[in-house]
């Protein structure tokens, strides 16, 4: 049986992107501190999507989509502290403005992971003048480009960013010590809360949020599992999220991921071998509803070289997310990940999430056949489905 769901109207459908994982060159930052250290992959020369964004968004509008969330490289704007270059902001003003006229609305992610090598070197958000040097730098953007668009993210994943940077030393400064893990958290809520604040009466026609990653943590109904999967879901991200919540006007949700407690689900698996979960989006969704702020689904996706998962991984997410707008949750967008295959973090390059597969050899955009029934989807504002995964 097939069934037909309608999306609410002026839905936003996209993808989305970060600087430091498809501009190429940035060699100004943490990451790339990281990578002449050897523990990290070279970024090098990515998708050279710094100079081919004409093309990137070419194919996004040739796919029907009407939004696209990038991001600004911190380390351009402010290549040393406190001296902010202003060709880069002219080039992010560009950037901006090929989205729209292309009719592609810009979600702009002030920072997503990567830190100018000179505050990396301070100690990064360690040190307790973060926030304001944080702060100085988002409005020396919005003070030249809030104009251009409307939807703004202060921070990329908080929770991923101190989890992997201070808990698992994965990502730059590499650290396993849970002080300075809670003192950077810390110096992150205060510092979106100070740049909310600072914002909007730079720009009260401006929407700013977080694009937190969430993981649906799913238990048996034995106690002690009940308890680890609730302790996961506060200290995961609700911690953050209530100490931050008035100072959002819209909650961006990132899904990846399950993470079962004894419930024994046998799931599929992408290449880089996390569980596929569909209903899990919906768990989120539902339990952002008690914030009555709109939400919008900043990143889902999957790597899958093969193409061979990817289609019914979007619609699979997409019933879902059907099904918690229908429950009263206000969705009001749906931002795969990626546009692009490109530096997948610590990974490299080997793991593929784009529409569009690359070739790193040539800079040639191939675009999968996932791509098109995905713009089937946002061209309709409706998707067709015959089998759902549960
Ligand atoms: C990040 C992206 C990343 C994606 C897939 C998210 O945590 O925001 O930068 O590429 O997950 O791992």
């Amino acid at each position: 049986m097939s069934e037909e769901l309608k999306f609410p109207d002026n839905f936003y459908w996209g993808t989305g992107t970060a600087a430091f994982q498809v501009e190429g060159n940035t060699e100004n930052n943490d990451w790339a501190e990281g990578a002449k250290l050897g523990k990290l992959p070279v970024i090098g020369r990515a998708c050279d999507s710094y100079n081919r964004y004409n093309e990137d968004f070419d194919i996004a509008k040739s796919l029907g989509q009407n939004a696209h969330r990038f991001s600004i490289e911190w380390s351009r704007i402010e290549p040393e502290e406190g001296k902010f270059n202003d060709e880069e902001i002219e080039h992010y003003r560009k950037v901006i403005r090929a989205l729209k006229e292309r009719g592609l609305e810009p979600f702009v992610t002030l920072w997503h992971f990567t830190l100018p090598t000179w505050f990396y070197k301070m100690g990064g958000f360690e040190n307790p003048k973060s926030p304001k040097i944080f702060a100085r730098y988002c409005e020396h953007v919005l003070e030249r480009l809030g104009d251009e668009a409307k939807f703004w993210v202060t921070i990329n994943e908080p929770m991923v960013y101190v989890g992997f940077g201070y808990g698992s030393g994965l990502f730059p400064p590499f650290k396993k010590n849970v002080f300075a893990l809670l003192r950077v958290m810390s110096n992150l809520v205060t510092s979106h809360n100070i740049i909310y604040g600072n914002l909007k009466k730079l720009n009260k026609n401006i929407e700013i949020g977080i694009a937190f990653s969430m993981v649906d943590y799913i238990s048996n109904r034995n106690p002690i599992n009940v308890l680890k999967a609730k302790i996961s879901e506060y200290f995961g991200n609700l911690r953050f999220l209530n100490k931050t919540i008035k100072s959002l006007d819209f909650i961006g949700l990132n899904y990846y991921i399950p993470k079962q407690f004894g419930s024994g689900l046998k799931l599929e698996r992408s290449d880089m071998d996390w569980e596929i979960y569909p209903k899990g989006i919906c768990d989120l969704l539902l339990g952002l509803k008690k914030y009555t702020k709109p939400v919008f689904v900043t990143e889902n996706g999957i790597a899958d070289a093969g193409d061979e998962k990817r289609t019914k991984f979007i619609k699979d997410h997409l019933y879902w997310v059907a099904q918690a707008i229908n429950k009263g949750v206000d969705v009001r967008g749906y931002l795969y990940w990626s546009l692009l295959d490109n530096y997948e973090l610590h990974r490299g390059y080997k793991y593929r999430f784009g529409l569009v597969e690359m070739n790193y050899e040539t800079m040639e955009r191939h675009i999968r056949p996932s791509a098109y029934e995905y713009k089937q989807i946002c061209e309709t504002n409706s998707l067709k489905i015959d089998n759902i995964n549960i």
